[in-house]
């Protein structure tokens, strides 16, 4: 009877954990068409946040199926002149950018465990087909330090 239970118990665990991954449903693979490993729009900006100027376009598993699991997206940010992306870390993932237009001035802090004050900046000034990263975890900005828009 306990090896019933606990039969049921692991099928029960074993189907929340297949049916669902990242609180998204996974589609049958054969249901699955290649528009779910497709996505067409990065060619136009996202709405800037009110004031910000800095206007980011997302694709993850939301608008791209087929992205389910894997841990990655991709964005379009697209920043007005002296336009600021703020101190910000992301705590799951790394962002890697690339220079489309503009110049930017980025910029990361490496924490110094035993001292915060003497926290590292690593920065850069960004031109067109520039590439930086931003290790996850680690508090970072970008700057829009050109006249122009900037598009990365
Ligand atoms: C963006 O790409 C789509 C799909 O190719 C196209 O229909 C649309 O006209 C493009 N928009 C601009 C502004 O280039």
């Amino acid at each position: 009877m306990s090896q019933l239970i606990l039969g049921c118990f692991t099928a029960l665990l074993f189907i929340v954990f297949v049916v669902f991954v990242n609180g998204k449903i996974c589609k049958d693979p054969k249901l699955a068409t290649p528009n779910d490993f497709y996505f067409s729009g990065l060619n136009v900006s996202g709405n800037a946040a009110p004031k910000s100027g800095v206007a980011v376009k997302l694709v993850d598993v939301n608008s791209m199926p087929g992205l389910n699991t894997l841990g990655i997206s991709v964005s379009r940010l697209d920043f007005e002149p002296l336009s600021l992306f703020p101190l910000h870390a992301h705590p799951r993932a790394s962002a890697l950018i690339t220079i489309l237009e503009g110049s930017i001035y980025v910029g990361l802090f490496v924490p110094d465990p035993a001292n915060f004050f003497k926290s590292r900046l690593f920065s850069k000034i960004l031109n067109p087909g520039d590439v930086f990263v931003f290790p996850k975890g680690l508090i970072h900005f970008l700057y829009n330090i050109g006249n122009k828009k900037l598009l990365l």
